[in-house]
């Protein structure tokens, strides 16, 4: 191959990550493909990704190393360029017929999302809606929400409509642009619960498979009470108070005192968590006093505070404090991450 046709051997993509964050996602990507070429479609959020290589090259590259910060990708197959009128919907919807002619069988989940300030005069459900009814009346192929064999993306905006097929693993999330979205429950006690549902998804972990968890930060008690919903006996550590509803719960422990003076019994928990929103630093040093508690094989989900926007730095450190006792599997910033990411260990 020369290198006209190495040029033409290129796939566009459109990676997402939190808002603040795209920076930082593309540097993740450049490092595992260097001849990466960057369109910002939202500020420091969403951009067009112009890599060498197929879809199933760049998929491969992603999974095996996880970028900490995109949260989301999806193939760009076919690009049309945008009217701003109402003829941009029939646009959407024969961009998806053109490259939904290969489909049949199976199940699709349509996910259209359209970027802020794009003028078009119609909504992303209008369009979403559109384009199932298209397929159903071409193809044998299942329309449905989750849990589709493919997903067919579409992302309108700023400039132009984008659409392509993927597998949903291959786009990090089946949720539309990684936007996770948990019931809300009418007696929650904190949103900070999504980030442990969240968690408990995106590391593949079954809390309702361990026996006792420390939660260390736990007030006013989301997580404590994610655990204790999964079956588990917690050990709740904070200062603060812990919601009113949970303190007579059968199967918790309360230590209303500040993590360096809670003792614990050595290896008395498979399962370590805390969300202390403190600097990473501090916190790693807590931890660590507390490590004994936890057993050989057992498992620590702790989220970190980004200080100073030194991400990459955050890691090393985290990593490098916890480096006896602790292996990081893996780390992720969260869609339900704030300034912060979530990280997932094994003790040694
Ligand atoms: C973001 S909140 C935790 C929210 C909790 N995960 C939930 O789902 O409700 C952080 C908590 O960490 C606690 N915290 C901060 N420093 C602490 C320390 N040294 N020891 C124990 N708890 C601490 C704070 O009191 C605060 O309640």
């Amino acid at each position: 191959m020369n290198d006209n046709e190495k040029e033409l051997n290129r796939i566009q993509w459109i990676g997402t990550a939190n808002r603040g964050f795209a920076q930082q996602a593309q540097e993740e990507v450049r490092r595992l493909m260097p001849g990466v070429k960057f369109r910002t479609l939202v500020p420091t959020e969403t951009f067009l990704a112009d890599t060498p290589g197929s879809w199933a090259d760049i998929t491969r590259l992603i999974q095996d190393k996880e970028p900490i910060f995109l949260r989301h990708m999806q193939p760009v197959e076919a690009e049309l360029g945008l009217q701003h009128n109402e003829g941009d919907l029939a646009s959407a919807v024969g961009l998806a017929e053109r490259i939904c002619l290969d489909e049949k069988g199976g199940s699709i989940a349509v996910q259209v999302r359209i970027a802020e300030r794009t003028d078009v005069p119609f909504g992303a459900s209008e369009v979403k809606t559109a384009i199932e009814d298209k397929i159903r009346e071409q193809s044998g192929t299942e329309v449905v929400v989750r849990h589709a064999d493919r997903i067919m993306s579409v992302y309108i905006g700023p400039g132009a409509i984008y659409a392509g097929i993927s597998s949903p693993e291959d786009n990090l999330s089946d949720w539309s642009g990684g936007a996770i979205r948990f019931q809300r429950e009418e007696n929650q006690i904190s949103r900070a619960k999504f980030k442990l549902l969240e968690a408990e998804r995106k590391f593949n972990l079954h809390f309702g498979d361990f026996r006792k968890g420390v939660d260390v930060g736990a007030a006013p008690g989301g997580w404590t009470s994610l655990l204790l919903e999964r079956g588990l006996h917690v050990t709740a550590i904070d200062p603060a108070k812990l919601h009113p509803s949970l303190l007579q719960h059968p199967r918790l422990t309360y230590h209303a005192k500040n993590a360096g003076d809670v003792k614990l019994a050595h290896n008395e928990f498979d399962l370590l968590v805390c969300d202390m929103s403190w600097s990473p630093r501090q916190m790693s040093r807590l931890i660590l006093d507390l490590l004994p508690a936890l057993k050989s094989g057992g498992t620590a989900v702790i989220t970190a505070k980004l200080m100073h926007k030194k991400p990459f730095q955050t890691v090393k450190e985290l990593e490098h404090d916890f480096a006896k006792e602790l292996e990081l599997r893996q780390a992720k910033q969260l869609f339900h991450n704030r300034e912060e990411l979530t990280l997932y260990f094994v003790k040694k």
